[in-house]
Order: C-alpha cells, then sequence, then structure tokens
C-alpha cells in the first residue's frame, strides 16, 4: 500500500527548467499530486529526486520489500541507462514509466527508451498529470476495483 516516486536528474529543477517543455509545476508539486492522488485510495507514497544513477539504482532496489508499485521518470538517464532497467528487470515491482514531454514529438535521441520494455505502462507528454494517472494505473492494478 505504498508506491515509490522516483524522480531523476534535473528534474529537481522543474518550475524553472524549459516551462514551454516541462510546464511550471515544481518538483513539490509533482510529489503532491501523487501523494494525493495515493491517499484518496487509502494508500501511501515515498519520492526521491535525484541527479546521480546510482543512487537511483540503490532507490530501486531498496523498494523490494518496502513498496508495491514504483513510478518512475528517470529524465535523461531513460535514454542511456541499461543499470536502471535491469535494477527495475531485478526487484520486479510493477513499474510506470512518466515523462511529462511528449519525448516523441522530441529529438530523435529521447525517442529510445531503456525502461519502457520493464515497465507495465508508459505515460508521455500529459505533463505532471502523467503522475496522477500513473498512480491510480498502479493502484486499480494492485487493488483491482478500488481506484
Ligand atoms: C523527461 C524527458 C527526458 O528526455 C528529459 O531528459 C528529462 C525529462 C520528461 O519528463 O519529459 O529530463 O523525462
Amino acid at each position: 500500500t505504498t508506491l515509490l516516486i522516483i524522480n531523476g536528474p534535473n528534474l529537481n529543477l522543474l518550475g524553472t527548467r524549459e516551462p514551454a517543455t516541462y510546464g511550471t509545476g515544481t518538483l513539490a508539486d509533482v510529489e503532491a499530486l501523487a501523494a494525493d492522488a495515493a491517499a484518496r485510495h487509502g494508500w501511501a507514497v515515498t519520492c526521491l529526486q535525484s541527479n546521480h544513477e546510482g543512487e537511483l539504482v540503490d532507490a530501486i532496489q531498496a523498494a523490494a520489500g518496502a513498496a508495491d508499485g514504483i513510478v518512475i521518470n528517470a529524465g535523461a538517464y531513460t535514454h542511456t541507462s541499461v543499470a536502471l532497467r535491469d535494477a527495475i528487470a531485478a526487484v520486479g515491482l510493477p513499474t510506470v514509466e512518466v515523462h511529462i514531454s511528449n519525448v516523441h514529438r522530441r529529438e530523435e535521441f529521447r525517442h529510445q527508451s531503456y525502461l519502457s520494455a520493464v515497465a507495465e505502462a508508459v505515460i508521455v507528454g500529459a505533463g505532471i498529470s502523467g503522475y496522477r494517472y500513473a498512480v491510480d494505473f498502479l493502484i486499480e492494478k494492485l487493488s483491482p476495483g478500488s481506484a
């Protein structure tokens, strides 16, 4: 009954970072929105942001036994990190990949994700509301009928 919400590099700058692409919502707004979505169903969230790939790997590993599902926006590591993909596969928790922007409408290098193949679902281009959809999806999946 806990979801781990992971945000990767540069997402600490949400609100001021390229607002035309990522909007004006802050990381605090993202985390509050995810917590509210979970709380509506009596679930809790644990939130973590890091700019460091290894810390993200550590957080995914630590989710085993501590969380029931993962929502992850790995930022640019999405497009580069075999280590994050392997960590998600290793823990085996249902995971939703979120991107605030529509990566498929952007540069070619953002079209490839190492994470999508190990994700249950991918939510792209819905803005920060994507985190809410991800939480609702995971709760419905883990606790059918409650979302
Ligand atoms: C992002 C898209 C990535 O390509 C980019 O590197 C980010 C944010 C998104 O949420 O749209 O840092 O994951």
